[in-house]
């Protein structure tokens, strides 16, 4: 076991194509390709604005990344772009991650987010699918104004938590943010629940898991 248990948000305890998929009668056949260049036009954004030492917080850049996506698979229906971004607000989380943080807090770790996403969509997304009660914190970068994989990132962890990196095991279904966070010094579980192929093979996770089940 370790003293805290620390992870990411989009991808590992919510699922960010749940926004689009929830729409897919009226977006079409196109949905899914548009969720993919959704999502990696917004992890794009993130690394771009913090490269130019620059600051956009999370949802503006998630808006921005939706206008590109549409833009690039033939355009929305009228009225769905703002319903998309507020979906970020209330995406699904995975059916193994209340099961998982109630057993690790059993077992007397802490339990924390560490996420690009802004204070507020953090709060309101845990609290819309029941997780508050179950996190000692919820992290956001908007305390450093950076995004990961910036080691100003993984740092908040202890600053936040007081438990030394080493002491934390950190979890994320995004194999950029495992490399980030190895390379910063965490115990790291690649979870990995479609199979995706290996990537940044000179920061390989601890663990690959296929479920947070596996966690305890
Ligand atoms: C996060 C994104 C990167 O929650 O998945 O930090």
């Amino acid at each position: 076991m370790h003293k805290a248990y620390v992870f990411d948000a989009y991808g590992t305890l919510f699922d960010v194509h749940s926004a689009i998929a929830r729409q897919k009668a009226t977006i079409g056949p196109k949905a899914e390709a548009m969720s993919e260049t959704w999502r990696t036009k917004q992890i794009e954004y993130t690394w771009n604005t913090s490269l130019m030492g620059r600051w956009r917080d999370f949802r503006d850049l998630t808006a921005a990344a939706l206008d590109t996506a549409a833009a690039l698979h033939g355009g929305l229906p009228e009225g769905l772009r703002d319903k998309l971004v507020a979906a970020y607000e209330e995406l699904d989380a995975y059916p193994d991650v209340a099961p998982a943080l109630r057993a690790l807090r059993a077992a007397g770790a802490k339990t924390a987010i560490l996420s690009n996403g802004s204070r507020e969509m953090l709060a309101n997304a845990t609290r819309a699918a029941g997780l508050t009660d179950l996190l000692d914190a919820v992290i956001s970068v908007d305390e450093v104004r950076i995004y990961k994989t910036s080691p100003r990132v993984y740092a908040l962890v202890e600053a936040t938590l007081g438990v030394a990196p080493g002491d934390v095991a950190f979890q994320s279904s995004n194999r950029w943010d495992v490399a980030g966070a190895k390379a910063f010094g965490f115990d790291v579980n690649w979870v990995n629940r479609t199979g995706k192929p290996d990537e940044y093979v000179d920061l390989p996770p601890d663990r690959v898991i296929g479920s947070l089940s596996e966690l305890t």
